[in-house]
């Protein structure tokens, strides 16, 4: 075999995001066993970090096995009782994964429907829990097909004073967005690995409320995974008994992808992605593309959403980035398929010096694109 030679990427789009170097170096390290100390002391960390992230203090904090897709599926198989009401506020591909996974867990899906790129006021959002009376609820705070920002205090205290649970995707949000899972009061949280934390794809961020665990405590029904399992995997994170043999290489990278956003000051982290997607808008505003999220307010820092100009071939655009420059951006799917680009300011990767490198390829692109376009 030829020896492994992967080409070089400058990661751009909706993840993953360049691994931070460090990262990287933590994953060559020896690994030891699933209940050696060690082990056991970077899962501390790590459990200590996360609370840091996610802005908790739940104790209940946990990398689970398995990429964003598993924390939702933990996320929902534990906390969905066969014919219990779910409510899902739908507006984008991830709350439509929400709603399938719901479904098959036997969950009798309610859903207040958006086109792609819309967020939910606060009365709206309540009145819908109100009219439902839900057992629990689900958004996606951060919505990655479309670049848009749900706050959630109104929808956590409507769910609230309805006896729901509330389960937000923060996927997109974690080491990049402030999530606040308990100034918003958000019971369940799941993100992943490899966006705003720098890290490879692997591993799920989950925490849980206090109140959310009460509840599972007393769950009749045998949850219907084994393997996301909460109560189960609690024997292992707090009982530090075997359950599965969780990869060590990557408790390690996620271990210093929390510690350089730790280091960072999370605050500071915040700001800078920030300050880096204000700076694409005006970039991109400039260019003479539009954000497809009208309102500033509702944009997400760490997904930018401009929309693809009209004559313009988003696919073409995206394979000259690659080919060319080493660039991958994604663009739309679904409702926003061929409608909008989607560039990546997650973690390491959201810096000036990126930005610049995105829009010049992008540009360049889109010019080469046109005019190959026009001569055809
Ligand atoms: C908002 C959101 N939720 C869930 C997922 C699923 O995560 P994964 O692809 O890591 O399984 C993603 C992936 O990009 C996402 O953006």
């Amino acid at each position: 075999m030829n020896p492994l030679n992967p080409p070089k990427r400058l990661l751009m789009g909706p993840g993953p995001s360049m691994v931070a170097p460090r990262v990287y170096a933590a994953m060559a390290k020896p690994i030891v066993g699933y209940l050696d100390p060690y082990c056991l002391e970077i899962i501390g960390d790590i459990q200590q970090m996360l609370r840091v992230a996610f802005g908790t203090k739940n104790e209940f904090t946990i990398p689970i096995s398995g990429t964003g897709s598993a924390g939702m599926e933990a996320a929902i198989a534990n906390f969905t009782e066969p014919g219990a009401k779910f409510a899902v506020f739908a507006n984008g591909f991830f709350s439509d994964r929400i709603t399938e996974m719901a479904r098959r867990q036997g969950g009798n899906v309610v859903r207040f429907e958006k086109p792609w790129g819309e967020v939910y006021g606060d009365a709206e959002a309540a009145d819908f829990i109100r009219r439902e009376k839900p057992q629990v609820v689900a958004y996606v705070q951060a919505e990655t097909s479309t670049g848009a920002f749900q706050t959630g205090k109104a929808i956590c205290q409507a769910a609230h004073d309805a006896g729901a649970l509330v389960i937000a995707d923060c996927v997109t949000s974690l080491g990049g967005i402030p999530v606040e899972v308990d100034a918003t009061g958000i019971d369940i949280a799941y993100s992943c690995s490899q966006k705003g934390l720098s890290c490879p794809p692997g591993l799920s961020p989950f925490t849980v409320s206090p109140r959310a665990w009460a509840w599972l405590e007393k769950r009749a029904a045998p949850v219907q995974s084994w393997y996301l399992d909460l109560r189960l995997l609690d024997t292992y994170f707090r009982g530090r008994k075997y359950h599965h043999t969780i990869s060590i290489s990557l408790l390690y990278a996620l271990r210093e992808g929390l510690a350089l956003a730790v280091e960072e000051g999370m605050e500071a982290r915040w700001e800078r992605h920030r300050r880096n997607h204000l700076a694409f808008v005006a970039a991109i505003e400039k260019m003479g593309l539009r954000m497809h999220v009208a309102e500033p307010k509702n944009r997400l820092w760490t997904l930018q959403s401009p929309r693809v100009p009209a004559g313009v071939d988003d696919a073409k655009v995206r394979k000259r980035m690659l080919d060319v420059d080493g660039i991958e951006i994604l663009g739309g799917f679904g409702q926003l398929a061929g409608q909008v680009f989607r560039i990546g300011l997650m973690g390491s990767s959201s810096t000036e010096e990126n930005i610049a490198l995105v829009l010049d390829s992008l540009q360049k692109a889109m010019q080469a694109e046109t005019v190959t376009a026009g001569k055809g």
